[in-house]
């Protein structure tokens, strides 16, 4: 998957999914998230594939080793470019996960990436402290899972703009650290707390950025794909 945004296709029909694309060439990074997969099915994912875009499939698999391990064995045969799981699972369930799509994907296909959820970008500090009873600040939370996803021999992690430089520093520049929470300087929020800008993204040493609601919510998608794109690639 190459470094351009990644539009969170958060739509519930793929009939919405592909009207909203209409607009835009083909070739883009897309994101299927538990929403449109849970509706459409793994067709989702062909058509989308078929059709030229490299697609993180989203569905934050959580669960015992073995389990995550035979999932991860039917997605990596859906040829879905990056995949994932939470990290709170625990090293032995992302290593299990690793294996599950070593063993599924395809002869002479490339295996999907695959990164790790840290700590979700609509959780906030207080959250980690009172609800999580995690002791530590949510930057060292989200630290602490960046090293155990590394030494699970995953790809990267996904995490927010303000943890990625010191993500950078321990986990090293080629380690994805791919951020959602983007929002243009003057976009709403919505539920997420922890946003920034796709500059500060860029800045921060981000390698991928997740933009849903700031495009799909958008007047004109394309136009703000194009300004997002320019804003993270640091065109004047
Ligand atoms: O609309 P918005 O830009 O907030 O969408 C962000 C997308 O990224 C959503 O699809 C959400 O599920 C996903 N995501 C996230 N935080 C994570 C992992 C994924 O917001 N830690």
């Amino acid at each position: 998957m190459n470094t351009s945004p990644i539009i969170a296709l958060d739509f519930d029909s793929a009939e919405k999914t592909f009207d909203f694309l209409h607009s835009f060439d083909g070739g883009l990074n897309v994101k299927v998230g538990m929403q449109l997969y849970y509706k459409e099915g793994p067709s989702i994912v062909a058509r989308l594939k078929d059709q030229g875009y490299d697609v993180f499939l989203d569905l934050k698999l959580h669960d015992i080793p073995n389990t995550v391990k035979s999932s991860m064995e039917v997605l990596a045969g859906m040829g879905a470019n990056l995949v994932n799981v939470h990290a709170a699972g625990g090293k032995t369930m992302m290593e299990a996960a690793l294996e599950g799509l070593d063993k599924g994907t395809p002869m002479g296909k490339n295996r999907p990436s695959l990164i790790a959820v840290t700590q979700l970008t609509s959780t906030d500090e207080q959250q980690v402290r009172k609800e999580q009873l995690i002791e530590v600040s949510l930057q060292q939370s989200v630290l602490h899972y960046g090293q155990l996803s590394k030494e699970a021999g995953l790809d990267g992690v996904v995490c927010s703009v303000h943890e990625a430089a010191v993500l950078t520093d321990v986990c090293g520049k080629e380690f994805f650290k791919v951020t959602p929470g983007i929002r243009l300087a003057d976009g709403g929020a919505h539920d997420q707390k922890r946003i920034a800008t796709p500059e500060e993204a860029r800045l921060a040493g981000s390698t991928h950025i997740v933009v849903g609601r700031a495009i799909t919510g958008a007047n004109d998608p394309l136009a703000a794909y194009n300004i997002i794109n320019a804003q993270w690639k640091g065109a004047k």
